[in-house]
């Protein structure tokens, strides 16, 4: 009996090494498991603020800026001049009202400058170029609009 006591004492070790061994195998396999998916992941995100960029440059750049910030070459001319859209979090106490500015870019919720005469029919326009070559539907568009705006935000001073 003693000489049994004795020998599973000595196996504890050892069994320390086997749930180690276990253990770093186990995490070595979801390391690399989930590494190539954060990666794709990235990739993913990367495509969605890039078409999102394309999209205001083709479309909102005129009037908004090429940074955003509400200088492009029709701004001068408009009744209310486009505000800065890289402080729209800011003047929303730090946070980006994402759905509002899904909404006023897909048209269903007025701002001044884009349900008058200055740029009617605005989602409309968007929607124009559903299917053509190289075109994502209109709301997807918008969807990836609304990241980008999100992505260029400027940080809240604290
Ligand atoms: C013809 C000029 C024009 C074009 C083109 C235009 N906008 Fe605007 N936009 C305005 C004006 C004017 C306003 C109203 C003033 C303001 O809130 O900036 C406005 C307001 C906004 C607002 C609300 C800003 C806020 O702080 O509430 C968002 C968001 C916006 N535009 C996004 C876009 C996006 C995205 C595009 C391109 C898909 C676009 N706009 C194209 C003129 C334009």
């Amino acid at each position: 009996m003693g000489h049994l006591r004795r020998s599973e004492h000595a196996s504890e070790p050892h069994r320390h090494y086997v749930f180690l061994a276990v253990a770093a195998a186990v995490l070595a396999i979801l390391v690399l498991t989930l590494m190539p998916r954060a990666a794709a992941a990235g990739e993913a995100w990367k495509s969605i603020l890039a078409d999102g960029k394309q999209e205001f440059e083709e479309s909102c750049v005129s009037c908004h800026g090429a940074t955003g910030k509400g200088s492009g070459d029709y701004a001068g001319k408009l009744i209310a001049p486009p505000k800065d859209l890289t402080a729209i979090a800011v003047g929303n106490g730090g946070e980006f009202p994402f759905t509002r500015v899904f909404d006023i870019i897909a048209g269903e919720v007025e701002v001044p400058g884009h349900n008058t005469h200055q740029m009617p029919e605005f989602y409309n326009s968007l929607k124009a170029k559903d299917f053509k070559p190289g075109y994502l539907p209109a709301h997807v568009r918008v969807l990836e609009l609304t990241h980008y705006l999100e992505s260029i935000q400027d940080k809240p001073v604290d």
